[in-house]
């Protein structure tokens, strides 16, 4: 096996603890690399006034690959009240890393998929007819477009003139916002690019025949959002019709969708959404599957190969400087499973996802969450498990 260089960008609170332990497991599975580091995060915005430097963009850039814990962000006007004096009589403005990132590198697609580990204490369970509870098995895999929509940062409080004469020309705006003072006038807009929907779609389609899914479910709302749900519906369509006839496709408002996840969890396959609604949509399954813990993603450009993989979960600050880090490392293990399975080592991911499911299933080893505690420092002392011992039960099987 080729030796990889992998990033790693561990960024804040409790990201460093759950990154450490997904290397060691990468390790015990035989994964052979040599790992450098990027700066990331809240420290860099502080001390040099940007989260994401160009040195660690160069790093990403040179190795493609990069495992990604989690970054600290907070308002605009605390966030300048942290950086170092000399820094602040420049004009910065604190932004995201991780949407720098994706904007960046056009990381457009966003894999979460979200499987049930039998076992699990926290797996959704509902009531049967007979009134015993029954236990579905989730395996859905969403795909959620990752760099446009409601989340493309084309929006303006008191718009420019220009953009109200624009908007002035659209007969809806003028009827029911026209008479509103532009200073009182907030727009968001949501734009969806053929390329981009394209794209997302293609990710989907190819996903459910690779890995014997029956289903794509679109979930949008194509019959009130028209124009950029309407599209994505309509492009779904076409390409399933010419490419992919033996997929299903499956059309769910994103509001009905989230009442059905709860009741027929099992229903679904693969799911696409726009950049919003697959935010909703995959941290509603997420739920069914543990939560926080559980919840894996990847994000990544399919023409030029770069992939940032990445729990869902933030760097739950409170919880960083405990003296043992308590919170559960298998959100990031599993991500450096689909960093695994992108990078062509399947067989590697297989394993450890095997050995965590052995875990989870034995259940002698649950960190606090699993274990239905509150996340206190003491919850060791009550019989969690630690990051690090959940790792450790996680090498052993391997
Ligand atoms: P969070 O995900 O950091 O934590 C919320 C709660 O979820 C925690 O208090 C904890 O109870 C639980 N939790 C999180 N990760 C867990 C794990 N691995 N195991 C067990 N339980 C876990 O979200 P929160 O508190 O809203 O945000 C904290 C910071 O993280 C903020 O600054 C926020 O901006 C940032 N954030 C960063 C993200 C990223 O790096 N991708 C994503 C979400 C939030
Ligand atoms: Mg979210």
């Amino acid at each position: 096996m080729v030796k990889r260089t992998i990033v790693t960008l561990p960024g804040d609170g409790i990201g460093r603890a759950v990154l450490d332990q997904a290397t060691r497991v990468l390790d015990a599975a035989g994964f052979e690399a040599n790992y450098v580091e990027g700066d990331i995060g809240w420290e860099f915005w502080k001390s040099e006034g940007d989260p994401l430097p160009q040195r660690t963009l160069d790093l990403i850039a040179k190795h493609k690959i990069a495992l990604f814990g989690a970054i600290t962000s907070k308002p605009k006007d605390d966030a300048f009240a942290e950086l170092v004096p000399e820094l602040q009589k420049q004009n910065l403005i604190y932004s995201s890393p991780i949407v720098g990132l994706r904007q960046h590198f056009g990381l457009d697609i966003c894999l979460r998929p979200c499987r049930t580990y039998k076992g699990n204490p926290l797996n959704f369970i509902r009531r049967t007819a007979g009134g015993g509870v029954d236990e579905p098995t989730v395996d859905v895999a969403i795909f959620r477009q990752n760099t446009e929509g409601l989340y493309g940062g084309v929006e303006w409080s008191n718009p420019p003139g220009q953009v109200h004469d624009a908007l002035m020309t659209h007969p809806k705006f003028m009827s029911n916002f026209g008479d509103t003072p532009i200073d009182e006038l907030s727009v968001s807009t949501r734009i969806f690019t053929r390329k981009a929907t394209e794209r997302i779609l293609r990710a989907a389609f190819e996903y459910a025949q690779k890995y014997d899914y029956t289903s794509v479910t679109v979930c949008e709302k194509p019959n009130v959002i028209r124009e950029t749900s309407g599209m994505m519906y309509k492009m779904a369509r076409d390409i399933q019709k010419a490419e992919f006839s033996e997929i299903e496709l499956w059309n769910t408002n994103i509001d009905a969708q989230m009442m059905w996840l709860t009741k027929n969890p099992e229903n679904y396959g693969v799911i696409v959404a726009g950049n919003m609604f697959g935010d909703i949509v995959s941290d509603g399954f997420a739920g069914l599957i543990g939560g926080l813990g559980f919840a894996s993603s990847a994000q990544y450009n399919p023409e030029t190969g770069v992939g940032v993989f990445e729990p869902t979960h933030g760097s739950a600050p409170r919880y960083a400087d405990y003296p043992v880090s308590i919170v559960n490392p298998i959100a990031m293990i599993e991500s450096a499973c689909m960093m695994l399975d992108f990078i062509g080592e399947q067989a590697m991911a297989f394993r450890v996802r095997n050995a965590v499911a052995e875990v989870v299933m034995e259940g002698k080893v649950r960190t606090y969450d699993m274990a239905k505690l509150a996340g206190t420092a003491d919850v060791i002392d009550k019989g969690a498990a630690s990051t690090q011992q959940m790792a450790d039960a996680i090498i052993a099987k391997l």
